[in-house]
């Protein structure tokens, strides 16, 4: 298995293991703005053949009523791991590989995650060290929260 930074001819299979894993689904024009914004945030993990089987998808973003005051953070937008490559360490490899913090100054990394997902909150709160900063109502749209997570990369 080889984690490598992503490239543009990556966006349809990065799309395909998103539709297969998750209902949070993007146009090709959303990946590609990451692309193209941030070209060395994302990831993506291949099999010896070469096929995507997992992705992070990761940007910069600015609190929008922080003012002068917004510090910039990572946001991971999404990451999945095709069914049968799971629990290889996949997830958390994708994870620690985003230069954030090298390349943007990034002082935290932010995301959002279901309620309901055990997985992906025993990756990121039991493994990687998040924590929750809120919950926020009916986030997604079939109406399930969200927890708003975050983890500092200030040494
Ligand atoms: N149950 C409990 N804890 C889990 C599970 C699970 N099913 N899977 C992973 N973890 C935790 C464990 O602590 C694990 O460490 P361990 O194996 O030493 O116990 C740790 O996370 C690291 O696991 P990885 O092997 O790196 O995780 P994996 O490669 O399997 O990917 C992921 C985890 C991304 C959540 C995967 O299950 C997946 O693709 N799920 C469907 C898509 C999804 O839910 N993505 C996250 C949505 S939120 C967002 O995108 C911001």
């Amino acid at each position: 298995m080889n984690i490598r930074p992503m490239r543009i001819d990556d966006l349809p299979g990065m799309q395909a293991c998103n539709l297969q894993n998750l209902p949070e689904n993007y146009t090709m024009r959303y990946y590609l703005y990451h692309a193209m914004t941030w070209p060395s945030l994302s990831y993506v993990a291949e099999d010896h053949k070469g096929r995507i089987v997992g992705y992070i998808l990761a940007k910069m973003d600015e609190d929008a009523d922080a003012g002068e005051n917004a510090e910039p953070h990572g946001h991971v937008t999404s990451i999945s791991i095709l069914r049968s490559y799971r629990r290889l360490g996949l997830a958390k490899k994708l994870m620690v590989q985003s230069p954030m913090v090298a390349i943007y100054r990034a002082s935290y990394v932010s995301l959002h995650v279901r309620k309901s997902n055990r997985a992906a909150l025993g990756l990121y709160r039991d493994t990687l060290g998040f924590t929750l900063q809120d919950t926020e109502k009916k986030y997604y749209a079939d109406g399930e929260d969200a927890y708003a997570m975050r983890l500092s990369l200030k040494q």
